[in-house]
């Protein structure tokens, strides 16, 4: 029996030494000390023991259960520290990489455009206002002076959301909202997304933008307008650029004009940016109609104003040289990267 417990021992602490995982430890642990394990075996084997010797053998049978457990947990601990070693080797974080590179977003030209534009008229004491996208048509045509059967309404055709409620086509609408609800002095600007019927080309959208100004007070004359309009020139298109009035037609103004700029490219001898002009058409403007004046509840005998509107697209693309107007709206990283 003894020699039999000595062997046992020898043979599980052996194997015990030379395992290097917990899966094989547990083989061991039931091969030795499981139900049918072999010391388990043994002490089954205690009632062939003469009685006066069973004391001294379960003695040793105990001896060598412990012996094993107590080697088993070793074991066990060895192969954990061991593992752990050997995951953090496999996990080791090289701190001396370069890091990814973040992409940092830019800037869309519309928007420094826009903001080009804000600031100039910001710096001479105008405010920035907003108004809806989704404009009654009293604000958008009627109270603009286009009345229902007005050729200038088929002209900038539009998405109806009812018979009264469409998307705006024009940010003029802003004019009336701020004059109801302000009294002069009013000194403004309403930068905003317009919406009309048309078909993409390189020079149109369906979805545009237009910066409308206007400027309400007493006094306030054509040469107010001029000499707006024209500091705004050199301001966004540099100090040797002069302005041209031809006169238009608006319903909302009287009288009305465009404003053209010398060409920035050839400096006004004509060039392909000019079409061989000279000129470059950049926006609409006027002196307000006193109709819309009344309607917007302003007295056209004691104030007087003029606005003016312009397409933002117009001016992005002829500040920075872009020849189709759907590269402003593909959004391709590659191009707006160049601004
Ligand atoms: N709303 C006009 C358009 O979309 C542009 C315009 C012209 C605005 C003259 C004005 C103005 O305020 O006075 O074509």
């Amino acid at each position: 029996m003894k020699e039999l417990l000595e062997k046992i021992r020898q043979e599980a602490l052996a194997m015990l030494e030379e395992s290097d995982s917990l899966e094989r430890l547990n083989d061991i642990r039931v091969r030795y000390l499981g139900k049918k394990g072999e010391l388990t075996q043994v002490l089954k084997s205690m009632r062939d023991v003469a009685a006066e010797d069973r004391p001294k053998v379960g003695q040793m049978v105990n001896d060598t259960r412990e012996a094993l457990e107590q080697r088993l947990e070793e074991a066990k601990a060895r192969i954990a520290a061991k593992q752990r070693e050997l995951q953090l080797a496999a996990e080791t974080i090289d701190v001396t990489l370069p890091a990814k590179r973040n992409k940092v977003g830019h800037r869309h030209p519309n928007t420094i455009a826009q903001e080009e534009v804000e600031r100039i008229f910001v710096g001479m004491g105008y405010e920035v206002v907003e108004g809806p996208e989704v404009e009654l048509d009293y604000y958008n045509f009627e109270a603009l002076n286009i009345p229902a059967n007005h050729p200038a309404k088929d002209e900038q055709d539009t998405f109806y959301i009812t018979k009264d409620i469409l998307l705006r086509t024009q940010t003029s609408p802003v004019q009336v909202r701020v004059m109801e609800k302000k009294k002069p002095p009013i000194r403004m600007i309403a930068p905003g997304r317009v919406f009309r019927a048309d078909e993409v080309d390189a020079t149109h959208s369906p979805s545009f933008h237009q910066i409308e100004g206007l400027v309400i007070d007493k006094n306030i004359t054509l040469a107010d307008l001029k000499g707006t309009l024209a500091e705004f020139a050199k301001e966004m298109f540099g100090p040797e650029t002069k302005v041209k009035f031809r006169p238009h037609h608006f319903p909302f103004t009287e009288p009305s004009a465009e404003m053209d700029v010398t060409c920035f490219k050839c400096g006004g001898k004509g060039c392909r940016m000019c079409k061989g002009e000279g000129w470059i058409e950049i926006l609409g403007c006027g002196m307000v109609h006193p109709k819309v004046l009344k309607m917007s509840g302003i007295d056209p005998e004691e104030y007087s104003g003029f606005a003016f509107g312009v397409g933002l697209e117009r001016i992005t693309l002829l500040k920075y040289e872009i020849d189709d107007m759907r590269l402003l709206y593909e959004n391709d990283i590659r191009f707006l990267n160049q601004f």
